[in-house]
């Protein structure tokens, strides 16, 4: 028999990700009292992404209505960073180092091209240069580079100091920690009404946040067609270290399709230098695989030769969780009581603080802002017509 707590908190969160923490960290500020489950929480996939703010050089045909939350996130970076520094008492590593993106062969260059005038359509700020020109910037790049994009306005952060920061941050904020997964959600009468935990204890909550990243598709308890239609997407890793006597080896994210392949190379101030990702659809498989790191590096030295030389620290897979339109999901389901927020794909750490924003008003008011109405689980319309059949 699951054992119930004394005192409910107004809002449970499932999953202590980026996702979940801001949401929990931002609830807490606007007086709500939230509790998190997570078995490891400020771990998930922020351990493993490289915190591209990428929204200029990763945007996709197709992906418009996504591009506009993800420049509403990147516009907040530099206040929430400084917001989130002070209330935790930890640093984020945000670097406002600009990005660019390069092209090697001719086809490469063509798709370089289309990117870069679907960026202009976009308005958005991004400049076409030479090869030479490319390698004046980064000059440890190979001489084969043909042309490149500069987006001085793409940064990054350490996300793994930033989860750091959100759960010192809501720590500080009152948030409670349960350290135990949500094993099975409570449905009283029509409503979530919190969730039994995998240590058996059963949290009582008036408002419950599901955000388990990939695992937001399955929960016990839940009615069908209530959960969003997210699935698990790999991304294998590689850490390298740049010593001292070789820096600055890259002042700026340098990405690019090698061969048609992506590979990006990002190089924080401490001297890491994140090498990413494959992205392979594999279900709930993380090994780390020796094609995956061989793609990774063969890819990595075509860009950067000096790779070669850097010291290995690292590799590691996570999962993105993807919706189907690559875009994430936020706000309350067709369950009253339970929310989302997943589904954030590749831009989870660049969507860290207009998510936080976003739930805090949810979970406040129980209307999504303007800018989040696109996002809205009802969107699937499967998932609706399963749950109100
Ligand atoms: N945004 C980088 C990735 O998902 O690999």
């Amino acid at each position: 028999m699951p054992t119930p707590e004394t005192s409910a908190p107004d809002v449970l969160v499932l999953g202590g990700g980026l996702s979940g923490l801001v949401t929990a960290w931002r609830a807490a500020q606007r007086g709500l009292r939230t509790a998190v489950a997570d078995p490891a929480p400020g771990g998930g996939a922020a351990r493993v992404a490289a915190g591209m703010l990428a929204a200029v050089t990763e945007l996709h045909y197709g992906e418009e209505t996504l591009l506009a939350l993800n420049l509403a996130s990147a516009r907040r970076y530099p206040d929430f960073v400084a917001e989130l520094e002070e209330a935790s008492g930890r640093l984020t590593a945000h670097r406002a180092c600009g990005a660019l993106a390069v092209a090697f062969d001719a086809d490469d260059r063509a798709r370089l091209r289309d990117v870069h005038a679907l960026q202009q359509r976009c308005g958005l700020e991004a400049e076409w240069l030479t090869g030479r020109e490319c390698r004046r910037l980064e000059p440890m790049l190979a001489p084969s580079v043909r042309a490149g994009v500069r987006v001085d306005g793409d940064h990054q952060v350490d996300p793994r100091r930033l989860a750091a920061a959100l759960l010192a941050a809501c720590t500080r904020a009152g948030v409670v920690l349960h350290e135990a997964a949500a094993a099975r959600l409570t449905v009283a009468g029509d409503r979530a009404a919190g969730a039994v935990l995998t240590d058996g204890r059963e949290i009582r909550a008036g408002q419950t946040v599901l955000a388990t990243g990939s695992w937001s598709g399955e929960l016990d308890g839940v009615p069908p067609g209530v959960l969003p239609p997210v699935r698990p997407v790999k991304g294998q890793v590689l850490r390298l270290r740049v010593p001292p006597a070789y820096a600055p080896f890259l002042s700026r994210t340098v990405r690019a399709t090698v061969r048609g392949t992506p590979v990006y190379l990002v190089p924080r101030e401490d001297g890491e230098l994140v090498v990413g990702a494959t992205s392979e659809e594999l279900g709930w498989d993380t090994t780390v695989t020796a094609g995956g790191v061989y793609e990774l590096l063969r890819d990595a030295r075509a860009l950067v030769p000096g790779v070669t030389e850097l010291p290995l620290a690292e590799s590691g897979a996570g999962l993105r969780p993807v919706s189907p339109d690559n875009a994430p999901v936020l706000g309350p389901t067709a369950l009253p009581g339970l929310h989302v927020a997943t589904g954030h794909g590749r831009n989870g750490v660049l969507l860290t603080p207009v998510t936080g924003d976003v739930m805090a008003e949810v979970l406040t008011t129980g209307r999504l802002p303007e800018d989040a109405r696109p996002f809205a689980p009802d969107r699937f319309p499967s998932t609706l017509q399963e749950h109100t059949r």
